[in-house]
């Protein structure tokens, strides 16, 4: 005789959503937004697009009416304007730095509005940082680069700045910057837990990267799990409001460690090549798109997320209403 069965708090759609642990919001989730002096498709990513200065105000001002939680604008500067050390990046007039402050005009308050804190969309060859002589990375100087953009960053308007390069020390070098700058109330959103992973892919469509060679000597082996943990206690030691993890779906061990031990929120970021992968299959009638995205994204929240960046955000947020 069977005694014990779960199956009784499956039996209605009623019973499921009384039980159900978890449940996906709209205010939880960001989503990525690439700025560009010229719009256009991204075609390794169907459905994203890069903006325009008039582009992006628009797209923002669509995503605080969807419900959607924060946007993370990424920098696409035109090929004239890169450099070896990246310098556009913490220009007054670089691209991104126009693109926060439409966007901060445009939506004021009502969303949080957040930035990609990184040298590699604006160099040359690439990289996170600078590259030297030997094309070695070097980790010190491009700290000073870091905190340079950062504060450009909060003068522009943004809320949250999040150094993604992977560079040791980069929280606690930002936060001294932008407390000195004035900027003691914006929040650092921390690349705590960054894989050097082959889903960053089609990203490196949407801005165009010119990468020379990996970033394996400063973004992390896939295969280190207690890794990630010793990353985000060092991001929190050194101050970070947030700490994320990424990827997100290939790396929930990662996440549910991290949000086991933080005392400040969790993010994911669900990246480029976990949302074309989906949208290929889905494409091709192989895979049922809208249940993938739900549950995609439920499981990160499952795993232990707060907060989740993806490029589905805005739709999700539409369906959750
Ligand atoms: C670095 C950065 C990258 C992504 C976000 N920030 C690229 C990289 O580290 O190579 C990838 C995001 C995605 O794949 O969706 N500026």
């Amino acid at each position: 005789m069977v005694t014990v069965r779960p199956r009784r708090l499956r039996t209605t759609p009623a019973m499921r959503r009384l039980v159900r642990e978890v449940e996906v919001r709209p205010s939880q989730l960001v989503l990525p937004m690439f700025v560009a002096e010229q719009s256009g498709d991204v075609s390794s990513m169907p459905g994203v697009s890069r903006h325009d200065l008039d582009g992006v105000r628009f797209a923002a001002e669509s995503a605080v009416r969807a419900g959607v939680g924060g946007l993370m604008l990424f920098g696409v500067p035109d090929d004239e304007d890169k450099d070896p050390f990246g310098s556009q990046a913490w220009a007054e007039d670089g691209i991104l730095q126009r693109g926060i402050a439409a966007v901060r005009d445009a939506v004021g308050d009502e969303i949080v509005v957040m930035a990609d804190t990184c040298l590699d969309e604006f160099t040359t060859h690439g990289h996170c940082g600078f590259v030297l002589e030997d094309g070695k990375v070097d980790n010190d100087s491009t700290l000073t680069a870091y905190v340079e953009m950062a504060v450009a960053q909060a003068a522009a308007g943004a809320h949250v700045v999040a150094p993604s390069g992977m560079m040791d020390g980069q929280v606690a070098r930002i936060r001294e910057g932008l407390d000195s700058g004035g900027f003691d109330d914006v929040a650092i959103l921390a690349y705590a837990a960054k894989y050097a992973s082959a889903f960053y892919g089609p990203f490196r469509e949407a801005v165009d990267s010119t990468l020379q060679g990996d970033r394996k000597t400063y973004q992390q082996d896939p295969a280190n799990r207690r890794e990630g943990l010793r990353e985000a206690r060092l991001d929190l030691a050194e101050g970070a409001d947030l700490v994320m993890v990424k990827p997100a779906g290939y790396y929930l061990d990662v996440l549910a460690d991290v949000a086991a031990v933080s005392e400040v929120p969790v993010a994911a970021y669900q990246v480029s090549g976990e949302y074309a992968m989906v949208e290929a299959a889905a494409e091709r009638g192989w895979v049922d798109r809208r249940r993938i995205v739900e549950e995609s994204v439920t499981a990160i929240v499952r795993a232990g997320a707060d907060v989740v960046l993806t490029y589905w955000a805005q739709e999700l947020a539409g369906w959750l209403k």
